[in-house]
Formats: structure tokens, C-alpha cells, sequence
């Protein structure tokens, strides 16, 4: 009985952090769970120069709506937009976290002068890796999958326009990831990124600029999560939950901005270090190489039995998307399980939308006794247990919440 409570207790505690989650940051033209994308050379072809010509779509973008492709989120007046000050002032920043905006180093690197990095107060993952905040009123990040040998696939900066090949491999092999999008990318690349959300993949956000978050103030961080949101949300109809941080660099304060808009995020445990081969002094395709190698002998030399990774990858080009492409048979053979996030961590509404439920782990590992189709949506998976975090409809919720309480406290 006690336990029951306790779960009660949990689920409970879980929807009201997520009660004030924004839910209409746009309209969209996109049902999500209906995407049809039309057949042009750039959504089609594998040549790379013809899927990156430009191309016009339905999804225009108005200058005046959007920060500048690829700068700070507030640039292009966003931060005194209506909108904007509207979003920033229905948070209650007094409550937000004390903590400095860090510093770049001359180097771009993050300078950690002056902070305590022994006792790492804000829970600074670039410090520490830490994940469970410190501080009050923020998200705890997720790091892995639980279930043992289970490959957490996740592929960061997309969509990039050249990923037609790996993404009819991932289709062919029945194979979803999380792909965390960048903002700007999503508004240059619109139909690669209605290709994720039409293929089931769990799509989540990766900031508008790609910049290190702790660098930027409460404002700037806002309408970098606020404008990815957006940007996702005008194209594809879905508002992700989840989102990771450029570089891992998030602390409590970063976390309790997120947090405010109902925001998690997600991190890795295992990183390919696949973008830096060739660019970072070092760092060869065979150093990438070995990496998958020895994440592979993790999943049969008894690292993985009792828990799961999330690994981190990219689609940003062609050699990122190859290593992947390369190691997955051998990563099929190690691991029992490769999944995406919101699969393994049983989230079956990683959007605000609720037209789109993804299985949670029990259904994804036996789903080919039930079904599971290419827009993500399982028919009737929304009514089984398991399914905890609906966002949706959160007054009725927090409502039945106390409902079941009292009948728990009555029952005890
Ligand atoms: C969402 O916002 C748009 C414009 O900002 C408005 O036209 C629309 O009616 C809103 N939808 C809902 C469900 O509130
Ligand atoms: C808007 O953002 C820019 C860049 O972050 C900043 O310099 C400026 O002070 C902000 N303006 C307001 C009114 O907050
Ligand atoms: C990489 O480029 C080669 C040569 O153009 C192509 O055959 C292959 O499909 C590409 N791989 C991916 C993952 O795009
Ligand atoms: C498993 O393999 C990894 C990679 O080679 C190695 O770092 C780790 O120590 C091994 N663990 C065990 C329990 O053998
Ligand atoms: C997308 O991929 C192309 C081709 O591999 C690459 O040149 C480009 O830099 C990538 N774009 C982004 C925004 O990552
Ligand atoms: C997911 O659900 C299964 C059973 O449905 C359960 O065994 C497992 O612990 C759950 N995992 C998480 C992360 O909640
Ligand atoms: C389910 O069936 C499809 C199509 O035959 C197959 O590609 C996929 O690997 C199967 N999934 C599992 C988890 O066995
Ligand atoms: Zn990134």
C-alpha cells in the first residue's frame, strides 16, 4: 500500500512541475500525425550538393517573426518583441536560481575561474558532469536508459539537409532515434525536419544558435529554448518537452529557465566524439572508430546489466552519419535494445500534442505482437500503464491527482 502511495506520490509531484508547461507557441500548417512531404530532388536525392540547394516551401519565414538564422535568439529585436516579453514576463524570476553568467575562455572554452568545481554548487555539467540539480524548481536531466543493454541512439544538429541516406537507412532498419534539431537549422531544412517527426523519430531541441548556454543570460537562454520551440512547432506541429544543451553546458540556473516552460534535458552518457574527427587536433576517424568499438564491447562484456547508455552522435555531415551507419550491425549484435529516448524512458507524449504517443519500452521490444507506425502513433497505447507523463488537459489531471491521493490516504 505504501508503495502505492508513494507512486501516486510521484506521478502527483511529476504533473505539477509540468502544470504550467506554454502550449501555443504558433500555428502551424503541419498535422503531425499526417505529414506528407513532397517529392523534390532535395528530399529524395542521396547526392549531396542537390539535396543542399536551397528550396522554397510552404513554411516561409517571415523576417519579422524569427531571430536571425543562426545568431543569438534575441537578435532581430526578438528580447523587446510583444511576444517575447510576454513569454519573459509570465516567469516568476525572482525565483530563479542567483547564479553568474559564465564566461567564454580566450580559447572558446568555458572559463571555470572563481568556481568551487571541488563542491560544484549549480550542478554545472561542464564542471562536473553533474545531473541532479542542487537547486530548487528545476528538471533533472536525463543521462541513460535504465533497462540493461539498452543503446540510447541519439543523433544531434540536425536537420542537416544532407541526410536522406541515413535516414532511409534508420527507416529500412525500423530504427528510431532522438534527433535533437537546431532551431535555425529546422527553418533552412523544413521538410528534413518533417522526415523526423514522419519516420517516429522522437524529436527534441537543441537550442536556435548552438551557443554554451551558461554564457548567456536568463533572457537569452529563454529565447533560445523559446524560438527552437517555435521553429519546431511551425513546421512539424509538435512542441518538444525535451531538449539538450549545445556541449553538454547547462547548470541550475540554464535548467530552471527550461524548467519554466516545462522543459527537460536530456544528456548521454557515452560520447563518439564523431563530429571532432579530422577538425580537433587528436581526433582521427580511427579515434571515432575505436570509440564505437569499445561502446560495443560495453554491450557484452557486463558494463551494460544492470542499466542502459544514451550515447551522443551527429547527423551534422556525411562522415558523422557513416560512423553510425558502419557500427550499427555490431551495436545490434552487443545490445539486446537500441532505442530512442522518450521509448526508453517510457515517455509516451515527449510533446506538448497529444496526437502523437510513442510506445513505451515493453511495447517497442515486443511490437511486433502489437503495432507501430511511421508517424510514431500507436492506436490505443495512450490507455495502457506505463503511460505517466501526458502533459496535456493539465487542470483535470492535477484534479484526478487529487482525487487518487484522497483515495489513497483513505485506503492507508
Ligand atoms: C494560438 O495562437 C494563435 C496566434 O498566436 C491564435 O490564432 C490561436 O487561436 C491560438 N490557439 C489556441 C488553441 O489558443
Ligand atoms: C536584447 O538582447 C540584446 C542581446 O542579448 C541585449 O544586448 C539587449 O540589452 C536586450 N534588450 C532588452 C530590452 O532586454
Ligand atoms: C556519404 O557519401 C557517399 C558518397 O556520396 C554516399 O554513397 C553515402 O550514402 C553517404 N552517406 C550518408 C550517410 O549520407
Ligand atoms: C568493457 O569494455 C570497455 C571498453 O573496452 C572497458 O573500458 C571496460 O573496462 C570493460 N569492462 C569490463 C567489466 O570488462
Ligand atoms: C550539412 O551537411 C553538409 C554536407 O555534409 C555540410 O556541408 C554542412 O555543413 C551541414 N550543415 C550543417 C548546418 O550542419
Ligand atoms: C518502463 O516501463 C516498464 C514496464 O512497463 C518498467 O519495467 C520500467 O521500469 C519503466 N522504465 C522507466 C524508466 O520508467
Ligand atoms: C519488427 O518487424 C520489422 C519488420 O519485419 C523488423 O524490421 C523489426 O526489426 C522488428 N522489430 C523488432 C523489435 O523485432
Ligand atoms: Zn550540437
Amino acid at each position: 500500500m505504501i508503495y502505492y502511495y508513494l507512486t501516486l506520490l510521484f506521478v502527483f509531484t511529476f504533473v505539477l512541475v509540468q502544470a504550467d508547461v506554454k502550449t501555443n507557441y504558433t500555428t502551424t500548417k503541419t498535422d503531425p500525425s499526417k505529414i506528407s512531404i513532397p517529392d523534390i530532388p532535395q528530399t529524395t536525392s542521396n547526392d549531396v550538393a542537390t539535396e543542399c540547394a536551397y528550396y522554397n516551401s510552404e513554411y516561409t519565414v517571415n523576417p519579422a517573426e524569427w531571430p536571425t538564422i543562426w545568431d543569438i535568439a534575441t537578435s532581430n529585436n526578438m528580447n523587446t518583441s510583444q511576444e517575447f516579453q510576454d513569454l519573459y514576463n509570465s516567469i516568476d524570476w525572482a525565483s530563479a536560481p542567483n547564479i553568474a553568467v559564465r564566461k567564454a575562455s580566450a580559447t572558446g572554452g568555458l572559463d571555470m575561474t572563481g568556481y568551487d568545481t571541488v563542491n560544484d554548487p549549480d550542478c554545472w555539467w561542464s564542471s562536473s558532469q553533474c545531473t541532479k540539480p542542487k537547486h530548487q524548481g528545476c528538471n533533472a536531466d536525463i543521462v541513460n536508459c535504465p533497462e540493461p543493454g539498452t543503446w540510447g541512439l541519439t543523433f544531434d544538429d540536425g536537420p542537416n539537409c544532407s541526410h536522406n541516406a541515413f535516414y532511409e537507412f534508420l527507416q529500412q532498419n525500423n530504427q528510431q532515434a532522438s534527433m535533437f534539431y537546431i532551431g535555425s537549422n529546422v527553418l533552412n531544412w523544413p521538410y528534413g525536419a518533417l522526415r523526423g517527426v514522419k519516420d517516429g523519430h522522437h524529436i527534441a531541441g537543441h537550442t536556435w544558435s548552438h551557443k554554451m548556454m551558461t554564457t548567456l543570460s536568463n533572457q537569452e537562454v529563454l529565447a533560445e529554448l523559446y524560438y527552437t520551440a517555435k521553429a519546431i512547432k511551425y513546421v512539424t506541429g509538435i512542441t518538444p518537452l525535451y531538449w539538450r544543451p549545445a556541449l553538454g553546458d547547462i547548470d541550475d540556473r540554464v535548467r530552471w529557465v527550461a524548467s519554466q516552460l516545462g522543459f527537460t534535458a536530456i544528456l548521454w552518457n557515452l560520447d563518439t566524439d564523431d563530429w571532432a574527427a579530422g577538425t580537433t587536433p587528436g581526433v582521427t576517424p580511427q579515434t571515432v572508430d575505436q570509440n564505437y568499438q569499445n561502446f560495443i564491447t560495453m554491450g557484452s562484456n557486463g558494463s551494460f546489466v544492470n542499466s542502459g547508455n544514451i550515447v551522443l552522435s551527429h547527423e551534422i555531415n556525411n562522415m558523422t552519419m557513416d560512423f553510425a551507419i558502419q557500427h550499427y550491425p555490431a551495436i545490434k549484435n552487443a545490445y539486446k535494445h537500441i532505442v530512442d529516448v522518450a521509448t526508453c524512458m517510457n515517455i509516451s507524449h515527449p510533446y506538448v500534442e497529444q496526437v502523437i504517443t510513442f510506445p513505451n519500452f515493453d511495447q517497442k521490444v515486443n511490437e511486433n505482437a502489437s503495432t507501430a507506425t511511421g508517424s510514431g502513433v500507436v492506436p490505443g497505447a495512450s490507455q495502457l500503464p506505463g503511460a505517466a507523463t501526458s502533459v496535456s488537459a493539465m487542470p483535470s489531471i492535477i484534479l484526478i491527482g487529487i482525487l487518487f491521493m484522497t483515495i489513497a490516504f483513505v485506503m492507508i
